[in-house]
């Protein structure tokens, strides 16, 4: 097995994308682009990888600081071959092949990359190349460098654009930017590139008609699959990038025996899992590392960001799980919001307008009905009524409720915290709790009820004899106008 390393080259502007954020960290399908194409790679055993940085270096450096890749900083960027040049120091010594890839590129499969191996290695009774890349034939050309061939359709050279003669620019075979080099090829040649084009830069391919002018072995993979080898250049390609890696995420989750309804209406991040016989409805958006059992249902409009669903749970339409962790067979919603930190047990039933946030939910408890519970410890089986609001703020500090296993509290009542409810306790509907309440008791704290009989219509009595003095005054002032007093 060859030694292997990669080059991923991202150090551009990315003027087109006309951003501040540097082109490789613009996302598709949650994934900065930079992150796709190391996908790409992880599969491949790459010894070591390193990523020319440049502009917004800084911010590139932390989105990838866990990646296990290297950094090198290219200060000036004085083309694609000054790139390379400025990741030679960190491959010192390194013997094997390279491959160089482009930061921009995020729909590289592994695929074609070992096919690019592949075709390396042998090919028309030849050896090994001393360097292959990967081409397509576009039916527009334009902006690409062009792959010129000669005799025997032998490739000769590739010709950038700016640099083309009016038959050059006719050629519709195009340099994807993806490349495999024999490490000695590359650190003695890298050297001999000049700037002597029109854009004054050092261009990459030039050692393409380096290696022809050696005599040695150059061939090309031609790539069926346009779309795959296409570089984002601006936010119009940034769309299409994502469109083709958001069918290629569901296809591969329907594939694996999870049900989509609407393709179409459905956006799942690359990062996503998603367990099989798990229905998910039109208009749901799974992102970052979320987690979803099998068997689950998932419905309409619902968004779920960094959570982890267990098997067999259902999330009603329009509901919204942040940072949580849901157990198995849960209910939650609809128009529920888990906001982070929550983490529910199996069983557990949360229903419409419920906020959750940081709590602890114990096997079996219920919260259906339009309730604020935050920084909330709750045990098992304990039934929280309509309208239940934890006071969980005084206006500085945050702190906790603890309700015991098995208490029930009734409608429309506020715990303010800190404040502990012991086991199997009553909490009477409308309480205020502000002390806590030992294991088994009621606590009620609410005005006592009054009962005045014959009140309604005594008051009726009341209102008739207001009315008609009232009448009785107005028709004596308007008597008086007539008169014109
Ligand atoms: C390049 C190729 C062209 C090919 C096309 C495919 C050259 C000279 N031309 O052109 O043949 O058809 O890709 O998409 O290589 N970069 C740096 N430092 C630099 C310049 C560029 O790191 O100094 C990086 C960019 O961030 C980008 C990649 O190299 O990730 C390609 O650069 P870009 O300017 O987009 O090259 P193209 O003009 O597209
Ligand atoms: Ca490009």
């Amino acid at each position: 097995m060859a030694n292997y390393a990669a080059i991923i080259l991202g150090a551009g502007k990315g003027t087109r994308m006309k951003s501040e954020v540097p082109k490789v960290l613009h996302e598709v399908a949650g994934t900065p682009m930079l992150g796709h194409v190391l996908g790409a790679l992880k599969e491949l055993k790459v010894k070591r990888t390193v990523v020319v940085v440049g502009h917004g270096s800084e911010s590139v450096r932390e989105g990838f600081a866990d990646s296990g890749v290297e950094f090198v900083e290219q200060t000036a960027q004085l083309g694609t071959g000054h790139a390379v040049m400025s990741a030679m120091g960190a491959l010192k010594g390194f013997k094997g092949k390279v491959l160089v890839l482009s930061g921009d590129v995020p729909l590289i499969t592994s695929a074609t990359l070992r096919g690019l191996l592949r075709v390396h290695k042998k090919g028309r009774g030849e050896g090994e190349a001393a360097l292959s890349f990967v081409s397509a034939i576009l039916h527009d050309a334009t902006g690409y460098g062009r792959v010129t061939r000669g005799a025997n359709n032998a490739i000769t050279s590739i010709v950038e654009q700016k640099d083309c003669t009016p038959v050059e620019r006719l050629i519709n075979e195009i340099n994807t930017g993806l490349y495999l080099f024999d490490s000695e090829f590359l650190f003695k040649n890298i050297k001999k590139l000049k700037t002597a084009n029109a854009q004054g830069e050092y261009y990459l391919p030039d050692l393409i008609g380096i290696a022809v002018a050696e005599g040695r072995p150059v061939r090309a993979l031609t790539h069926m699959d346009v779309l795959e080898v296409m570089g984002v250049n601006n936010r119009v390609e940034l769309a299409r990038a994502t469109a083709i890696m958001r069918i290629r995420i569901l296809k591969e989750l329907m594939l694996s025996g999870v049900t989509i309804i609407d393709p179409g209406a459905t956006y799942i991040d690359a990062s996503v899992r998603v367990g099989k016989d798990t229905v998910i409805s039109p208009g749901v958006h799974l992102k970052g590392s979320t987690v979803i059992g099998a068997g689950c249902v998932i419905e309409e409009g619902v968004k779920i960001v960094d959570s982890r669903i267990g098997d067999g749970s259902i999330v009603k339409s329009s509901s919204v799980v942040e940072a949580s962790r849901v157990g198995c067979y849960a209910r939650i919603g609809p128009f529920a919001h888990l906001r982070p930190g929550n983490s529910l047990s199996d069983d557990v039933r949360i229903g419409n307008f419920v906020e959750l946030k940081k709590c602890k939910v114990g096997r079996g408890s219920k919260a259906g009905h339009l309730s604020y519970l935050g920084d909330a410890v709750i045990g098992k089986d304990v039934n929280i009524g309509a309208g239940t609001i934890t006071c969980n703020y005084d206006g500085k500090n945050k702190f906790v409720t603890t309700i015991a296993d098995n208490v029930f509290v009734g409608s429309d009542s506020q715990l303010v915290a800190p404040v502990k409810v012991g086991k199997n306790a009553y909490v009477g509907s409308g309480t205020t709790v502000t002390k806590d309440v030992p294991a088994g008791a009621l606590v009620v704290a609410r005005v006592e009820q009054k009962i005045k009989k014959g009140w309604v219509a005594k008051k009726g009595r009341m209102a008739e004899s207001v009315k008609k003095s009232v009448r009785k005054s107005a028709s004596r002032s308007r008597k008086k106008i007539k008169r014109g007093k």
